[in-house]
């Protein structure tokens, strides 16, 4: 392909385009309340009406109000219906000539919507994920073009470095940083990871943006292996995330048959191929050696770094691993500037971050705020609060590696390095929210109890740790526990924290160490008298 074919088949599109656009959210949500028979009958009712040449009734990714859904907006109007059933869904239809509308009205004004910056997500709940053509009419594969016609790789590293942006994928590693480390690398081939593996409990930042915006996500790491000299990648996917692997498939094969991947990429001299890895779900193939490892076929354990994956990574050649949202965060960085991506976020932590909002919260789903938010507006002014008029208590993010944060620190701003003082880290970007009826000390046991499960066994601080700290917690959750109970979880938080050997044992002992910083009296008022 080449820039004027690009631009034809946009302009083709955009040519073909209704004068209605009734856009269905078919995501994973949605899709689980029935979206496919509320689509169907949606295209019912036009036909029966005849406005078949009028409307147009698309399927589209997340509309990020997960809670409300399944979710249907139209065009021109801006309507927002939510709640849908198959049953009222018709009305949508029978609304456009002044019928009745037996579908609920959702208000697209509100905060959780107003209070957004879409950047990663601008895409989502608007384009086809399965049609590559939606893509290229919004201005997709533009950037790649541009970049590989008029870039060159250090140019693409330096607009990273100077955007700031960080890996979203939890520890906030500077991207270009990481970019600049493996173009230096010395290897006779390179590879480009992209880790979609997002275990946390709560989390489903990554399986959104995949089922919404696919060739996002294919468009920046192929941007990735031009400025690193790679070409071939991987992208990593648990197989618990059925429609996003279906979704990525479908844009990997229409990539390459529109000659976006492959050889010669707009007839240039680079070649980028990118292939499926289907995960079995292990929480600890998201961590980055272990990953390799599955990727290599052999078990999904990790091992110590140095070398880390820039030096040393899969099959022993420099490798440049990175989260789904990082690669979606390159179009726009490229296209838009690095200047224009620094202007959004604060001092040392740039751009927007996608969260999944869930728990005791009203308005749930998965939000895109500036960095540098604070807690207090996402959990009051989107968030609108817990429901039925309880309290908030507290917000854990960074899922089982993060902690809880209370209420009385709700108005600290959401960054890399202020979550970080509160005892937890922002993450991947799950944010559950608890209100008063929550008990802490069994919050702090759930996460101990997932990274128990997970933990994969290799070295004995974690395996046997935290099977010890489990049972430590259910004694005090079961109000069995003595105050040497207490003592012994705190010595051993300590030891499993710093002889762990990856970041699963590592950060295994945050939940708790949270919950006894800032809710220790519920830890204290469980024990017993022994
Ligand atoms: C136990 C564990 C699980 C992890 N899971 C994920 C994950 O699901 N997705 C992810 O991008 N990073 C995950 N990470 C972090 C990765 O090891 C790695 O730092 C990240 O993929 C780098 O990408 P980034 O620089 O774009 O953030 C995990 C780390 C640990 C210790
Ligand atoms: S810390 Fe836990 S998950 Fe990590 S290598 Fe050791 S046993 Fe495995």
């Amino acid at each position: 392909m080449v820039l004027e074919q690009l631009m034809e088949l946009a302009e083709k599109e955009r040519a073909a385009r209704k004068e209605i656009c009734i856009r269905c959210c078919m995501a994973a949500g949605c899709m689980s309340s029935r979206a496919t028979e509320i689509k169907e009958a949606i295209e019912k009712a036009a036909a029966t009406k005849g406005w078949v040449d009028r409307i147009e009734v698309r399927r589209v990714g997340c509309m990020s109000a997960c809670g409300q859904g399944p979710i249907v907006s139209v065009e021109p109007s801006g309507l927002l219906y939510q709640r849908i059933t198959p049953e009222n869904a018709r009305s949508i239809v029978e609304a456009l000539t002044g019928g009745k509308v037996e579908a609920e009205l959702g208000d697209p004004e509100h905060p959780f919507f107003s209070r957004q910056t879409p950047v990663v997500c601008v895409n989502s709940g608007r384009i086809d994920p399965e049609r590559i053509e939606d893509y290229i009419e919004a201005g997709g594969y533009q950037t790649l073009h541009h970049v590989l016609s008029e870039m060159r790789p250090a140019e693409v590293i330096d607009a990273v470095v100077r955007s700031g942006l960080r890996g979203r994928g939890g520890a906030g590693y500077p991207t270009g940083l990481k970019w600049g480390t493996v173009a230096k690398s010395a290897g006779a081939r390179k590879y480009v990871v992209c880790n979609g593996d997002e275990g946390d409990p709560g989390a489903f930042m990554d399986r959104s943006v995949l089922e919404s915006d696919p060739h996002r996500v294919l468009e920046g790491m192929t941007i990735a292996g031009f400025a690193v000299g790679a070409d071939q990648a991987f992208i990593y996917v648990r197989a618990e995330y059925p429609l996003a692997v279906s979704r990525l498939q479908t844009a990997i094969r229409q990539a390459k048959q529109h000659g976006l991947l492959g050889n010669g990429i707009f007839e240039s001299n680079f070649n980028f191929n990118i292939e499926l890895r289907i995960g079995a779900g292990a929480f600890v193939c998201g961590e980055e050696t272990a990953l390799m490892a599955s990727i290599e076929g052999k078990r999904g354990q990790p091992h110590p770094r140095p070398p880390f994956p820039a030096q040393s990574g899969l099959w022993g050649y420099p490798t440049l691993i990175n989260n789904v949202e990082t690669y979606a965060n390159i179009v726009p960085i490229v296209n838009k500037g690095p200047e224009w991506f620094a202007s959004l976020g604060t001092e040392k932590s740039k751009g927007t971050k996608v969260f999944s909002l869930t728990g005791k919260i009203r308005n749930n789903g998965l939000i895109e705020v500036p960095i540098g938010i604070t807690i207090r507006e996402i959990v009051e002014d989107l968030g609108g609060g817990a429901p039925d008029g309880a309290k908030v208590k507290a917000v854990q993010t960074g899922g089982p590696s993060g902690g809880c944060i209370p209420a009385g620190y709700f108005d600290t701003p959401v960054d890399y390095e202020s979550l970080v003082s509160l005892g937890s880290i922002m993450g991947s970007g799950g944010m559950v929210v608890m209100d008063e009826h929550t008990n802490m000390v069994d919050v702090a046991r759930f996460y101990m109890q997932f990274c128990m499960e997970e933990s994969c066994g290799k070295c004995i601080p974690c395996r046997a740790g935290t099977v010890q700290m489990y049972e430590l917690l259910t004694k005090i959750v079961e109000r069995r526990g003595t105050i040497k109970d207490l003592e012994q979880l705190e010595e051993l938080c300590d030891l499993v924290k710093h002889t762990s050997l990856c970041g699963l044992g590592q950060t295994a002992p945050n939940p708790v160490l949270s919950t006894l910083r800032y809710f220790k009296n519920e830890y204290l008022e469980l024990l017993s008298e022994q």
